[in-house]
């Protein structure tokens, strides 16, 4: 089976509510070093796909396997080796910046020095060394988010899942940010991103658009727009909508 080589591989991953399928028998693959991205409306299934990944929520069916892991069966195996920002992120707003840091870095058991030493690397890489003093609750929007990727990045995970990373923030923010995600891909982090935003869709190398908790279109933002033949994503998007999907 030649999912070793794959940073997500997932079969028929079902997730059910009662009697209602949240995700229904999706099947996809994510290389290294990939930025995949995941569209849908709201309720399209998304948050759980990703919960069942990062080894939170049981599949109710089907399998994934997360850098290797088999997170059907083996959930908590997986949560070392990734890093993950939920929608509602959580940061200590009574901790200072560095203090927020420190406490991810411990949760992960990062010994003091190393943890020190990667600290000062996130804060300079995140522009947030002149506010690691600063408490969080007095961070702006744009600075929240950088810290809660830092945080998500103490432990250098292969794999980082980001839930709507750039609700609520600027355009030059949310630019910066996708910055830092193409450099962190280019060294080699595998990335998974739910956005609502379609131009920030363009910025990753391939999406899949979910629907009632279905993939129904999977490919390269160029791929997609040829597909559907849009001039963009969000026209892509539109047209998935009102068709009923793709295959
Ligand atoms: N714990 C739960 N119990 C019952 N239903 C749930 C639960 N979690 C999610 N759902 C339902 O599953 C569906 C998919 O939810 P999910 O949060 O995965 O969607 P999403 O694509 O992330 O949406 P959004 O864009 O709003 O974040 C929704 O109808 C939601 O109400
Ligand atoms: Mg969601």
């Amino acid at each position: 089976m030649p999912v070793e080589e794959a940073a997500i591989q997932t079969r028929t991953l079902t997730r059910t509510f009662g009697r209602f399928t949240a995700v229904d028998a999706v099947s996809f693959r994510v290389e290294r070093g990939e930025v995949f991205g995941l569209l849908g409306a709201n309720g399209a299934g998304k948050t759980t796909t990703i919960r069942m990944l990062t080894g939170l929520l049981r599949p109710s069916g089907g399998e994934a396997w997360v850098v290797g892991v088999p997170v059907h069966s083996a959930p908590e195996s997986v949560k070392p080796r990734i890093g993950y920002m939920s929608q509602k992120f959580s940061l200590y707003e009574d901790l200072t910046v560095a203090e927020n840091l420190t406490f991810f870095g411990g949760v992960y058991g990062l010994p003091r020095r190393v943890l020190a030493h990667r600290r000062a690397e996130l804060l300079d890489l995140f522009d947030l060394t002149e506010l690691a003093n600063r408490l969080t609750s007095q961070l702006a929007a744009g600075h929240r988010q950088r810290l809660a990727l830092a945080s998500a990045l103490i432990h250098r995970p292969q794999l980082l899942f980001l839930d709507e990373p750039t609700g609520g923030i600027d355009p030059i923010s949310r630019r910066t940010f996708w910055r830092m995600i193409a450099g962190l891909a280019e060294e080699g982090t595998t990335v998974m991103v739910t956005t609502h935003y379609m131009d920030e869709a363009e910025y990753c190398h391939r999406l899949a658009v979910m629907r009632d908790g279905r993939i129904v279109a999977v490919g390269s933002p160029r791929d997609l727009r040829r597909e559907y033949n849009a001039a963009t994503i969000e026209e892509v998007f539109l047209a998935i909508a009102s068709t009923g999907g793709g295959s």
